[in-house]
């Protein structure tokens, strides 16, 4: 959750309440862009630059091969949405494929995208978007990904997804990465092993100013939540991956570190196709 020191509100008091779409991406908005600074500054080397990392604990897509490696990917048309600084976007544009492009909510995230552009010398295009309306035409592309962006800091995942289909062509893939539902039951203190939130307590966690405004939400949907969300956008889950907290990996990022990484997961990667034609 926003424990980054960027954190744009001069106080925020946490809450668990019902925060819906509107709301949700007005605070979000504006908090990744008060943010974006020192979130590439803290987490850009362990991006890499055009690197493809779907989460904390590592997982690599180069290794992973979650996107279909090379056969799926040559010669293909590449969605990222939240994409951020496009740090994976990048990765994919080496992959020969046709084209890639990512989205993202934060103007301040996209100008990092293009800072990191000059100075790698591989440019990745870019549009400032909102993940629920996708400014794309129907199966536009064969691969759509997602590494943490937009989805956790959604209500209504099925919508988004049901919008994230909608622009992949049948036979494509579709994979993303979110928090592990489980994860919702502890603190944000990745030694915390204490559980103190219900996993099926659905209200989503909120940072608001003094007035009451939402500055920063992450909503919660449970495994079940994410599965029927996937069915329910035309897609066939393949794959559900828990990365496991890697030997000497001794890194934290927020919640997430070696303690509480290795008895529970931290990130759930969903990987789905949408049925050929
Ligand atoms: C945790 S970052 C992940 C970015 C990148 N994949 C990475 O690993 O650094 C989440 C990203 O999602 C973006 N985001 C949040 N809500 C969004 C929305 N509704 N539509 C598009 N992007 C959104 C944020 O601006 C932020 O860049």
């Amino acid at each position: 959750m926003s424990d980054d020191p960027a954190d744009p509100a001069d106080h925020v008091l946490p809450a668990r309440r019902a925060a819906g779409g509107a709301e949700s991406v007005r605070a979000n908005r504006a908090w990744w862009d008060g943010a974006a600074d020192d979130y590439q500054a803290e987490h850009g080397a362990f991006l890499r630059d055009a690197g493809f990392v779907w989460c904390p604990e590592g997982l690599d897509e180069a290794d992973a091969r979650l996107l279909g490696g090379p056969e799926r990917l040559r010669g293909a048309r590449v969605l990222e949405v939240g994409c951020g600084a496009a740090q994976c976007a990048r990765w994919l544009a080496g992959q020969g494929v046709a084209g890639v492009v990512g989205v993202d909510l934060s103007r301040r995230q996209l100008q990092h995208a293009r800072r990191i552009d000059e100075e790698t010398g591989v440019r990745v295009p870019t549009a400032l978007a909102d993940a629920r309306r996708l400014p794309f035409a129907d199966a536009a592309f064969d691969v759509v990904c997602s590494a943490f962006g937009a989805l956790p800091f959604l209500p209504d995942a099925a919508a988004a997804l049901a919008e994230w289909a909608r622009v992949l062509r049948p036979g494509g893939r579709l994979a993303f990465s979110v928090t592990h539902p489980v994860r919702w039951c502890f603190p944000d203190d990745p030694e915390n092993l204490t559980a103190e939130t219900s996993y099926f307590d659905r209200r989503a966690y909120v940072e608001e100013d003094e007035a009451g405004r939402a500055v920063y939400v992450e909503s919660h949907h449970t495994v079940g939540d994410w599965v029927r969300a996937v069915a329910g956008a035309g897609l066939v889950l393949r794959d559900l991956v828990e990365p496991e907290w890697p030997d000497g990996l001794d890194r934290v990022w927020g919640g997430w570190g070696p303690v509480r990484g290795g008895v529970v997961p931290g990130t759930a990667i969903f990987v789905a196709d949408r049925p050929a034609a």
